[in-house]
């Protein structure tokens, strides 16, 4: 029978594991306007109602904007963006607070705030910051209300159709921390008990 190993927490314990998160990329701007994306994949609603929040850390520009800007954007991406979702983490050029690579993606703009989304992803989320929780060792928690949603009509819930067919047609990106990915065709309905209440 397998052992269940004890883990050292004197390093975090998050990369002797596989488990599956959800790929984001958060849009912010800095004062003078300069657009800036990062992937994320601590991200989630903040409950049952319109918020949503992720972990970040001080040191990020994302953070930074948020602070100076009070808002972001969140594009949940198709796995056909895995690649430039990646991207998004390159190291920016010495001398120079941008990072290039974002010159190279298709964007639009938010409706309610300055901000960006990345073209071709499927669900669009507009922020105005919420509450910022510090010192989570480097991390940090950041929230925001939702003031605007949009939803690719391709990737939309309907009574008219099938669950299982919607997810087959228009796929959802798995991440698989720590670097690995699936591409999610197919779905099943949770079994749940009788009477459950939220
Ligand atoms: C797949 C992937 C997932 C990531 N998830 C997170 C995350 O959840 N939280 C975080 O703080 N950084 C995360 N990062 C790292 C940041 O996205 C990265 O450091 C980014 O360049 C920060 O950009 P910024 O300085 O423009 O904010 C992730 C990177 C990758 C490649």
């Amino acid at each position: 029978m397998a052992q269940i190993i004890k883990l050292d927490l004197s390093l975090p314990i998050w990369q002797r594991f596989f488990s599956v998160a959800p790929l984001v990329l958060i849009g912010t701007r800095d004062e003078r306007g300069q657009l800036d994306f990062a992937p994320k994949h601590m991200a989630m609603p903040m409950g049952w109602e319109n918020y949503f929040g992720f972990v970040c850390t001080p040191s990020h520009k994302t953070y930074q904007n948020i602070i100076d800007t009070e808002v972001f954007t969140v594009t949940y991406v198709r796995p056909t963006q895995l690649l430039l979702s990646s991207l998004a983490a390159s190291p920016r050029c010495e001398n120079d607070e941008n990072k290039t690579i974002l010159e190279r993606f298709d964007t639009f703009s938010a409706s309610e705030i300055e901000a960006e989304f990345l073209q071709d992803g499927y669900v669009f989320l507009e922020c105005q910051s919420y509450q910022i929780i510090d010192n989570f060792g480097e991390n940090s928690l950041i929230t925001g209300k939702i003031i605007a949603a949009h939803v690719d009509e391709d990737a939309l819930r309907t009574s008219e159709q099938d669950d299982a067919e919607l997810i087959n047609r228009s796929p959802l990106l798995a991440y698989l921390h720590p670097y690995r990915f699936s591409t999610i065709h197919q779905s099943n309905l949770f079994p749940l008990p009788a009477n459950m209440k939220k």
